[in-house]
């Protein structure tokens, strides 16, 4: 909706006021719209997008400094607690909660289309024996747009739903099949009358040898995990996909440069880092240390898990995760002694200044490298978990740009190289 009006004039240049139209969405802030700009000449300038609204969505809405989530407008402590992650799902795609029938129809199609072609087993021979689950990841979803011709259109929205449900049914098995390949072990098939989180879990820790007994306590935890995931607006991996999308790329590859562009340890690839750095602090004993060396500008060192470029305040999701993480601690019975190196740290950095001051707080990554570690996740597939939970948020986004016409993405740029200057032959070098 348009509302107002800004004036932008050029100093100097009296007679080259731009008039622009200011937009404002539901809730949250108002956007200036600066298309006209390019029109006199000027292009805006915002590494990192901080301050650019990239596109308009329905879908998901933050407020970083309330630390609010809501998907299509539902908070997600309620979603947490009362839905589970096929329902999210549904939510995010449709844009309202399903009814009993269409709850039931579509977890039944999630559920019944999680078998592989058998022939993209033969890319994890390929892999070196101790390949990072998430390149395996990047390689073989980008690889299922050679298996499934027929959902390949990106212009029939039934095709784009075929794409959907494949790529939604068949993360939790490529996830566990590229663990499987990393240890040496036979992969397992799924199993269809399991729900999606027992089901990744079975593929995850079963073996052909003897039946898999899912322990529904982490089974639980694991949906959960998979809800808090789910999508996250605009965020990194997720503009990666639209702007892949925008060149009508096919949605495997699509979902493939998302998952390349999670992997980043500013990004999903936080909660590995996570547990990386507690076991590198090593002891309580030098959390202060830590602490210190994260406050010191000359130290390239980041305490993992903390901060967030829209979060100025507690992450919502982490809220949740850090209920949940003490919960299923509790019931397990787990004493680990990271663990107990992240409490120490949790509670140091949220009484500091420098932390304080600058609006740091856990992140969904700290509680959720914790708590994958309690469920006996390795390392390794922590990102790689992270990819199956947003794997709807990327196409729920996708589709979105798809079902409105939209353009190809193709940001500008503030050139400071050389200006124009003649070629000059080697022996002038
Ligand atoms: N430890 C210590 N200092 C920090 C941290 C941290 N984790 N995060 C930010 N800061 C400081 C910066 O040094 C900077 O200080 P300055 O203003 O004195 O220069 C200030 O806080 C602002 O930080 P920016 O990097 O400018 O903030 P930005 O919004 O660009 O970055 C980010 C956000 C990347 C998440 C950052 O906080 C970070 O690197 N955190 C650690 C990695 C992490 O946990 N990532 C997960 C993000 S959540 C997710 O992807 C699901």
């Amino acid at each position: 909706m348009v509302d107002t009006k800004a004036t932008l004039s050029i100093k100097g240049e009296s007679d080259s006021a731009i008039d622009l139209d200011i937009r404002s969405g539901t809730v949250g802030p108002s956007v200036v719209d600066i298309a006209p700009l390019s029109k006199n000449g000027y292009f805006t300038f915002d590494p990192g997008f901080v301050a650019t609204a990239s596109c308009e969505s329905k879908i998901t809405y933050i407020d970083g400094d309330a630390g609010t989530l809501l998907h299509r407008g539902y908070p997600i402590e309620q979603l947490a607690e009362k839905s589970d992650y096929l329902e999210v799902c549904y939510l995010l795609l449709n844009g309202e909660l399903p009814n009993r029938e269409e709850k039931e129809a579509f977890d039944r199609t999630v559920r019944y289309h999680t078998m592989l072609n058998d022939n993209i087993a033969d890319f994890y021979r390929g892999f070196r024996y101790d390949a990072h689950p998430m390149a395996m990841m990047c390689a073989t979803v980008g690889a299922m747009s050679s298996f499934y011709h027929d959902s390949l259109d990106i212009n029939d929205p039934e095709s784009r739903q075929v794409a959907t449900f494949r790529l939604i049914s068949k993360m939790p098995t490529l996830a566990a099949m590229s663990y499987k390949h990393s240890i040496g072990q036979p992969s397992m098939y799924p199993r269809n009358e399991l729900d999606y989180a027992e089901n990744f879990l079975h593929m995850m820790f079963g073996n052909p040898c003897e039946e898999t007994n899912v322990n529904p306590i982490l089974a639980d935890a694991m949906d959960k995990i998979f809800i808090l995931h789910a999508d996250h607006e605009q965020n990194a991996s997720t503009s990666t996909v639209r702007l892949a999308g925008s060149s009508g790329a096919n949605p495997f590859a699509c979902i493939a440069a998302g998952i390349a562009t999670l992997w980043g340890p500013s990004h999903g690839g936080a909660n590995e880092a996570v547990l990386r750095m507690l076991g590198e602090i090593g002891d309580i004993s030098n959390v202060e240390a830590a602490v210190k060396r994260a406050k010191d500008k000359d130290d390239a060192f980041r305490l993992m898990g903390f901060g967030h470029r829209v979060y100025k305040n507690f992450d919502p999701r982490a809220k949740v995760l850090k209920k949940s993480c003490d919960q299923v601690l509790g019931e397990l019975g787990i004493n680990d002694p990271l663990l107990d190196i992240a409490r120490k740290l949790e509670e140091i950095a949220l009484e500091d200044s420098y932390f304080i001051d600058k609006k740091l707080y856990p992140n969904v990554d700290f509680y959720s490298g914790i708590i994958l570690q309690a469920l006996g996740i390795p390392l390794s597939m922590f990102t790689v978990i992270f990819a199956i939970g947003r794997t709807v948020g990327w196409i729920a986004h996708w589709n979105e740009m798809l079902s409105e016409p939209y353009k190809i993405g193709r940001p500008r740029q503030l050139y400071t190289g050389h200006a124009i200057r003649d070629y000059r032959d080697i022996e002038q070098r």
